[in-house]
């Protein structure tokens, strides 16, 4: 009776230990218990998610939160009431739990290079490596094409916005080339790195 129930035990023991690694879709199916994930933890996670949820809608979502103590979100677009492709991008709570998956799966197969590379090839690979755009890539994109429609409907409106068309174009050039003076100015650095070089030799020569 008991050995019976000892080797039952000790099966079970060895079915765990071989590790099979469940084969997921895409991070979007891999999920994770949470009270195995840090409440703080979760609540940065739940933070890059939101961010990055506002950031692939172009800044105008229809759904977009994150359950901090179960680890699950809703993400979908004004545009088209689809959701993002959250599963491509860093800074997801799919691709947070693919990394917390894989490394966990990596410490549970310690010693066992077979296990390990399941690890790899079922789950990091589904891990997203790409950041998502920021904010600031994100309003320059707006900027841009406010621009080009702001010029598009000046130039068809006749001769006087042609003008305007004209001066916003030489205004942006020279402002272009201001930027452009202000890229080649790396003096400051420059000199810099020369003073603290000069400051070292001083002080050696001390
Ligand atoms: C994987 O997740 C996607 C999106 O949540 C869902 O549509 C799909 O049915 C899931 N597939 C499996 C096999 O669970
Ligand atoms: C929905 O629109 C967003 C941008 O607004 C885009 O990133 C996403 O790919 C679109 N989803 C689908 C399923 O077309
Ligand atoms: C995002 O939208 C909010 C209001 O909907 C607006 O205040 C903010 O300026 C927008 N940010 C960008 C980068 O477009």
């Amino acid at each position: 009776m008991r050995s019976s129930a000892i080797f039952v035990a000790i099966a079970a023991t060895a079915v765990s230990a071989q590790g099979t690694v469940p084969t997921y879709k895409s991070s979007l199916n891999m999920t994770i218990d949470p009270n195995t994930v840090a409440q703080q933890q979760r609540a940065v996670w739940c933070q890059g998610q939101t961010n990055t949820c506002q950031v692939l809608c172009d800044n105008n979502t229809d759904q977009n939160d994150c359950n901090q103590a179960q680890l699950t979100f809703d993400c979908t677009c004004a545009s088209n009431n689809s959701a993002p492709g959250l599963q491509y991008y860093t800074q997801t709570l799919p691709t947070f739990i693919c990394q917390q998956l894989f490394s966990s799966c990596i410490q549970s197969n310690a010693g066992n290079a077979d296990g390990q590379d399941e690890c790899k090839s079922k789950i990091q690979k589904l891990c997203a490596t790409q950041n998502p755009p920021t904010i600031a890539e994100i309003s320059k994109q707006a900027e841009a094409s406010t621009a080009a429609a702001t010029t598009a409907s000046t130039s068809s409106a006749g001769h006087a916005s042609t003008t305007s068309a004209e001066q916003s174009a030489s205004s942006s050039a020279s402002s272009t080339s201001s930027k452009g003076a202000a890229a080649a100015t790396m003096a400051p650095a420059g000199a810099g790195v020369f003073a603290m070089a000069a400051a070292g030799l001083a002080a050696y020569a001390l």
